[in-house]
């Protein structure tokens, strides 16, 4: 039974404060200690589970949307690297590269037309641990410092490395939501935003973030990407709320309540997939090709994935 779920109860482990948060007298501070350390989650537990997942529920649709770019004639025109941010333990990027390198036409001339695989991250733990993991897959690669809410400062990191950084495919893996909130600006095509998530949201110091707040900061964060991917867009692999309607009938019965639980009490933003995609599309992307996943569990999906382009 527990196989079926994306997120084995386990999941709930990675993040430390969980349990003082729901059990103890007084809440801990969520954010970073002065040296930088993340506090919520036990980062190197995290990124070896993320892999895990990866492995088990995503691999397989992820490469049916990405292999497709690598068939792409002529091979000068594909991406010359494939940016992962929040590259975690690298199983992503080793998946990858050993798939293009075996099933598609980049994978035959890859000694005329290499592929370099690069990690970006904001934790050195999670960082080193790419380096070590692609290192040792003998995978072509590049570690940098790269944070998912400034695609900018990643690009100049790139450039310093002489990367290109229009002509790398961007990649994420449930990182999109744990971005830094910040109060959206309040430009004028967003004035008149309708929301329609129905989750929770709530800032590291506990004040109420509104839906229509979070929304807006969503489609923000999208269009910072815009600059980066007009060549080869973006693949994008989420992690979902569901509307606690669909979810109260089957409490108990399946991870949800808790997969919410555990993202809201670490500041991390999980909204619907249908409001993901809408934030996307607000932004000026469309998901040119998508998969749906792990919708057994309530009918909906708890994990998406798509080929955002503009
Ligand atoms: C869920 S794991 C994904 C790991 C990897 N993509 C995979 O599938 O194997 C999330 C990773 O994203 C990193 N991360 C979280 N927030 C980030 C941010 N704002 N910018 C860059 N990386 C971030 C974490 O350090 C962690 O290594």
């Amino acid at each position: 039974m527990a196989q079926q779920y994306y997120y084995p109860v386990s999941y709930l482990t990675t993040f430390r404060s969980v349990p003082q948060l729901l059990f103890g007298e007084h809440v801990t501070d969520l954010d970073r200690s002065a040296d930088g350390t993340e506090l919520h989650v036990d980062r190197a537990l995290d990124i070896e589970f993320s892999g895990i997942v990866f492995n088990r529920t995503c691999r397989e649709p992820f490469l049916e949307v990405v292999l497709p770019i690598f068939d792409q004639e002529p091979p000068e025109n594909q991406p010359t690297s494939v940016v992962d941010t929040g590259s975690g333990d690298g199983t992503l990027l080793v998946e990858l590269y050993h798939a293009i390198r075996r099933h598609t036409a980049r994978g035959k001339v890859l000694d005329q037309y290499p592929l370099l695989m690069i990690g970006a991250e904001y934790n050195r733990v999670a960082q080193e641990a790419t380096a070590a993991r692609l290192h040792a897959e003998k995978v072509p690669h590049l570690t940098v410092f790269g944070d998912i809410g400034d695609p900018h400062s990643l690009a100049e990191a790139l450039s310093s490395r002489s990367v290109d950084p229009h002509e790398v495919l961007h990649v994420s893996k449930s990182v999109i939501h744990n971005r830094v909130y910040a109060p959206p600006r309040n430009s004028v095509p967003m004035r008149d935003w309708q929301p329609s998530s129905s989750a929770v949201f709530v800032t590291p110091k506990g004040d109420l973030i509104s839906a229509r707040d979070l929304e807006r900061n969503l489609v923000q964060h999208f269009r910072t990407w815009l600059p980066w991917t007009r060549k080869h867009g973006m693949v994008v692999i989420e992690a979902h709320t569901v509307d606690p309607e669909i979810v109260a009938p089957c409490v108990g019965r399946n991870i949800l309540t808790y997969l919410d639980a555990s993202h809201g009490y670490s500041h991390q933003y999980l909204v619907e997939a249908e409001v993901f995609r809408r934030c996307a599309q607000a932004a000026g992307f469309r998901s040119l090709t998508q998969r749906d996943l792990a919708v057994q569990m309530v009918g909906q999906p708890v994990l998406t994935i798509d080929r955002f382009v503009s």
